[in-house]
This record gives structure tokens, sequence and C-alpha cells, in this order.
């Protein structure tokens, strides 16, 4: 596949849609949740999930390590010999697999409501089936978190973010990557997906984290960012 067809299918993927039924592009977004995320909701998007997990196309289990999104992530981290790594909402774990393969020395965990979503997941990384909103891992047990567009799914958006910075040690490194709400209706949605508007998750993670700063993030470091994707820098 070249350069050009993995781009657009990249930019397929990050608009996915999930099951149509469940489609909305109408509601207003904001943080706070039009209902919680009661065992009814959080049913119906596993459900939506497993049947994702079919969707190679646009739920991709590889991802080329050159785009920047898997770059930002390997340049803050930095060496992760002997680190503990969780990937919140891993899918297929396309971030992890990267990052597993060029730090073998990390104890990588990726977890994910979908258990259909985790047996896509390299055996090399531990697997775990939880929601983001209630993270089964004592407090400071990860030097490394982040989540690649699923926070947007968390509904319970503030509580996810509370739950990765309890679980991140003192001086520990979290990453965000997700959608600017500036774009939201660019593409179709589930009813329960969120997009974020920059300072509103600055100062989410202000509330537990030290240094908190964001960017635009486009896939290629010779391609100016649109404006979709956000990547927001956490240091507890
Ligand atoms: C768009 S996919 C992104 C997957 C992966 N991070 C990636 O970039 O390839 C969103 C993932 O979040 C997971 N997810 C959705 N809601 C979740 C929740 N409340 N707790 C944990 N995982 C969740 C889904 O099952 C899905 O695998």
């Amino acid at each position: 596949m070249n350069f050009k067809s993995l781009l657009r299918r990249l930019t397929n993927r990050s608009g996915a849609s999930v099951v149509p039924p469940l489609l909305t592009t109408l509601r207003p977004p904001d943080l706070s949740p039009t209902q919680p995320l009661d065992p009814t909701l959080a049913r119906e998007i596993r459900r939506s999930f497993d049947e994702a997990s079919q969707d190679e196309e646009h739920f991709p289990s590889t991802i080329d390590p050159r785009i920047l999104h898997v770059q930002k992530l390997l340049k803050y981290f930095g060496d992760l010999t002997d680190r503990r790594v969780l990937d919140v909402g891993c899918g297929k774990g396309r971030f992890a697999r990267v990052l597993q393969e060029q730090n073998p020395g990390a104890k990588i965990v990726g977890l994910d409501i979908s258990e259909d979503m985790l047996a896509g997941v390299p055996a090399s990384v531990g697997k775990v089936s939880a929601l983001m909103t209630e993270l089964p891992f004592a407090a400071a047990s990860f030097d490394c978190v982040y989540a690649t567009e699923s926070l947007e799914h968390a509904v319970e958006i503030d509580k996810a973010v509370a739950e990765m910075c309890r679980v991140l040690k003192p001086g520990g490194k979290l990453v965000i990557i997700d959608k600017n709400v500036e774009h939201w209706g660019r593409f179709k949605t589930p009813a329960w997906e969120r997009w974020f508007e920059r300072g509103e998750l600055e100062r989410l993670l202000r509330r537990d984290c030290a240094s908190v700063h964001s960017e635009f993030l486009s896939y290629w470091e010779d391609v100016a960012p649109d404006g979709l994707f956000l990547i927001w820098f956490a240091l507890r």
C-alpha cells in the first residue's frame, strides 16, 4: 500500500462510524454526560465495539510507526525500559504494538471495554477488559499512560481523566490524542461520543497534573495540521 492510500485509509478510520443505528451528528458536544455510563449504555458501547473489531479497515490492528501520532508518544515517553505503561481504550493495540517493539523491556498493558478488540492485541502486551472510568489498578502504578481516540467514548469524561491521573506515579507522563470539537460534524458519530475543546481538557488535566500543554497534530511531519486532531501532554 502506498502512502497516499494509507493516509486516505487513516483519515477515513479516524472518523469511523461504528454502528449505523446509533449515529447522530446533531447533538451539540460538551463534556457533561447526557446520560450516565450505566450498565445499559456500557453494554451498548461494548457491543458496538465488539462488532467494529471485525472492521479492519476502520479499526486497524497496526499503524505505521512514522506517523506523528506514534512519534509524539515515543518522544515524550522516552526510554521505557522497566517502565509500566497503560494504553487506555487500546482497541487492537496498534500503538502498544509499536511501543513494545521499540521498547522490549517495557511492561505494557492494554485496557479496553471490548474483549473482541483485545483479541487483536499482540501476546507481548498485557490485556485487561474494563471501563476507563473504573481502572482496575492501584493508585500510582504506571509510569506512562495514554489514550488515543478512546477518551471520546468515555461518556463520563472527567471521571476517565481522573482515573488516568490516579494510576500515574508522581512524575509519570500522560498523553491523550483525540478530536477537536471545532470540527464536530465532520464525521458521523455514535450518540455517546464527545470531542474536546483544547482548553477544556487542559483544565481537567490540571486538576491532578502539574504540567499540561497541548498542540495540533497531523499525521506527517511535512503536512500542516488541519485542526482535527489535538494532543495533550501532562506530567503528574
Ligand atoms: C476508536 S477506538 C481506538 C482504539 C485505539 N486506541 C487506537 O487508536 O487504535 C476506541 C476504543 O475505545 C474502547 N472503549 C470505548 N469506550 C470505552 C470505555 N468506557 N472503557 C474502555 N474502553 C473503551 C473501544 O472498545 C475501542 O477499542
